[in-house]
């Protein structure tokens, strides 16, 4: 049976296709993480575009014109989802002038101007309604402006968008970019055919967006690390008593569910022995480190404990795959760092194939100082979790495949 990973192997890819004289629309995920003055914190996603951007510019392509979204605006234009806020950074990474257009379908005839390799960046293309729709119109207007789609935005591509997978129905030529491509080979390298054991390390605050992963995974892991918030659940449904730790009550039930198939499965499943416990997350006064099972009175779990950081660490070490998605803890707060920062640490320094999904993770990471000592940072965070769930992304689905190839 062919899986997943092999199916969205099978696209054509850039490389596949001479754009040299043809408009080239390209869908990267420009939404990088912002502070409150609008400052990019991260700017993975734009470094991870530029092969695809260089490629078409050092091929000669008449015209580039990227598209992406920013946030999640309702249809409509918000001046804090501006893509204008993205602009100066992408400049910069490219050595190259970007033109800014408001207004895609004013600008055609610009775009189709071919004296010289123009980079054009799109408004935020959740500004319209049709996108999140993936409305024929916006997608047949998006395909009037170009004579390759290319499609790079690996982080949007379990969206089933306008400009992620409808447009692709009315260009001829559809293709994957480079970092779509990227992603692929190291997902199916952790999970085609991985030097086991494999370990998922899983954490984040919600059980319920990852509860479907968990499932499936069970039949292609060996381990299973579970930390952050997510344990909270799974220890309420071994009976410990939370106390005001987040945890999901109607999912009490799915958390023993999952840890009875686990056993079916003969995965091992590794939960938190020890907590990192305050009696405030916004202004702690008292911070603990108790047994899971011993929470304090109005305390809430905030990070994994010592031991718990050491038992997680004996599973990493003796795995040879290793895909971790989602903190230990609150490690944006200086005190529940640790557990998330030393298992970065852990995961870094093994021998394994080591790979990391999400944002928060991937920051996670970079904070720990360990982003160059892992062997591939995803950049899509629910898209890499449809990825391990077994799912073909929308965003490979109506893309040239290599068999068509005369
Ligand atoms: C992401 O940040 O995960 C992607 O850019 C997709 O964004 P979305 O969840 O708003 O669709």
């Amino acid at each position: 049976m062919t899986s997943n990973l092999t199916t969205m192997h099978g696209v054509k890819s850039l490389r596949d296709v001479d754009v040299t004289g043809k408009r080239v629309l390209i869908r990267v995920d420009f939404n990088v993480p912002v502070d409150s003055h609008n400052n990019i914190t991260d700017d993975r996603r734009i470094r991870s575009a530029l092969p695809t951007i260089n490629y078409c510019i050092d091929h000669n392509a008449c015209s580039i014109t990227l598209v992406s979204h920013f946030g999640r605006p309702k249809g409509k234009y918000e001046e804090k989802y501006s893509l204008r806020h993205i602009i100066k950074r992408l400049e910069r990474l490219l050595h190259k002038k970007v033109e800014f257009i408001e207004d895609f379908e004013e600008s055609k005839s610009e775009i189709a101007t071919c004296s010289l390799e123009r980079v054009f960046l799109l408004e935020n293309i959740r500004f319209r309604e049709g996108e999140k729709q993936n409305d024929p119109e916006l997608s047949k207007k998006l395909a009037s402006i170009c004579d390759i789609y290319v499609n790079d935005a690996f982080g949007t591509s379990h969206r089933k968008h306008a400009s992620t997978y409808g447009v692709a129905e009315f260009v001829d030529t559809k293709v994957a970019g480079f970092l779509m491509m990227r992603e692929i080979e190291a997902f199916s390298k952790a999970l085609e055919n991985p030097v086991r054991p494999i370990a998922l390390v899983i954490g984040g605050a919600k059980i319920s967006s990852k509860i479907t992963l968990l499932e499936s995974v069970l039949q292609k892991v060996d381990k299973l690390i579970i930390g952050g918030a997510m344990s909270n659940t799974f220890l309420k449904s071994m009976g410990y008593d939370m106390q005001n730790s987040l945890y999901e009550e109607e999912y009490v039930e799915t958390a023993a569910v999952v840890l009875q198939h686990a056993r079916e499965n003969k995965v091992k499943v590794y939960l938190p022995v020890d907590l990192v416990i305050t009696d405030s997350i916004d202004s702690p006064i008292d911070v603990k480190v108790v047994p899971a099972q011993d929470i304090l009175e109005n305390f809430s779990a905030v990070d994994i404990g010592p031991a718990t950081v050491k038992l997680f660490s004996e599973a990493i070490e003796l795995s040879n795959t290793i895909i971790w998605n989602g903190p230990m803890g609150i490690f944006e707060i200086d005190k529940f760092s640790k557990g998330t920062f030393k298992l970065a640490s852990t995961i870094a320094d093994s021998y394994a194939y080591t790979i990391v999904g999400g944002g928060d993770t991937a920051d996670a990471v970079d904070r720990a100082g360990e982003a160059e000592n892992f062997s591939f940072i995803s950049t899509g965070g629910g898209a890499s979790l449809e990825l391990l769930e077994g799912k073909i992304l929308p965003g490979f689905d109506l893309l040239d495949r290599k068999e068509k190839e005369e």
